[in-house]
């Protein structure tokens, strides 16, 4: 079934087997699709080797399916312009299964980082900043940066320090508007530039804990 036909008709019929559908994952095409297109650009298990890139790796499927759907509207900032393009043709099947896979495989391991400034945004990761009205990222973002399953707060643990300070900067700057009810441009927008590249390396250094149980 192809997306740019979709009648009436089969949108209800999608809408009735949705729950059948979700059933009928399949992690071997998802597999697949990654080491076809995605390795070149986020590596081999979803852990990206090019610091303005983000990992996948163990984030979770919801999160990714989300972002995916943007992309391929050509709806998600992409500063670059690189991941858009190999997002559009893909259809809801390849973006699940994709998706599921993903969020299988190995957390990215700590990252290295200034230990300093890693130190000053810890503070900020787990306290927020009163004085500006920032709240603790750990209240999204989880205690270890494992975000919340099964919904938009993204992992952020072990993330590529610099796509964690761009994407910061971004939403900063209202460039990037995936947040639902703006809850980064309000959160990033309060923040000083010295903030975000200190929280941002903390994020770095955390350790998502791997996580067996789906
Ligand atoms: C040519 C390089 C390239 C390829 C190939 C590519 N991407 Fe990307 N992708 C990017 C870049 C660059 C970004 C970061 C955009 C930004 O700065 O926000 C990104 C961002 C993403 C995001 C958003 C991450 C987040 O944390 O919000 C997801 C999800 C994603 N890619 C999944 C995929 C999947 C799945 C594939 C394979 C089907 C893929 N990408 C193929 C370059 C690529
Ligand atoms: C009220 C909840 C909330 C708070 C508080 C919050 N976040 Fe977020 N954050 C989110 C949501 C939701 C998203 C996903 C936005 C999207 O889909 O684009 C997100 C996304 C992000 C991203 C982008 C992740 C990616 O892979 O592209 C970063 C980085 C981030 N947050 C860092 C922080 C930091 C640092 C703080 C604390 C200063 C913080 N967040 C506080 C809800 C929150």
């Amino acid at each position: 079934m192809h997306k740019r036909t979709l009648t009436g008709y089969t949108v209800a019929a999608l809408a009735l087997g949705a729950t059948t559908a979700q059933a009928e994952i399949d992690l071997d095409a998802g597999e697949q699709l990654n080491n076809e297109v995605c390795v070149a650009c986020h590596g081999a298990t979803g852990v990206s080797d090019v610091p303005e890139w983000p990992s996948h790796a163990g984030q979770h499927k919801d999160y990714i399916v989300y972002h995916m759907e943007l992309f391929r509207d050509e709806n998600r900032w992409d500063p670059e312009f690189l991941m858009t393009p190999n997002a559009t043709e893909l259809s809801d099947e390849d973006i699940r299964n994709v998706a599921a896979w993903l969020e299988k495989q190995d957390p990215p391991p700590s990252q290295d980082v200034d230990e300093e400034l890693a130190e000053q945004g810890r503070e900020i990761y787990h306290s927020g900043i009163a004085d500006q009205n920032v709240a603790s990222c750990a209240s999204c973002h989880g205690p270890n940066g494992e975000g919340i399953k099964g919904g938009q707060f993204a992992a952020v643990a072990g993330q590529q320090e610099i796509y964690l300070n761009d994407s910061l900067t971004a939403f900063k700057n209202e460039d990037r508007e995936s947040d639902r009810n703006r809850m980064m441009r309000d959160t990033a927008g309060r923040m000083t530039e010295e903030d975000i590249e200190a929280v941002s390396a903390y994020m770095a250094s955390m350790t998502l804990l791997d996580d067996e149980d789906e």
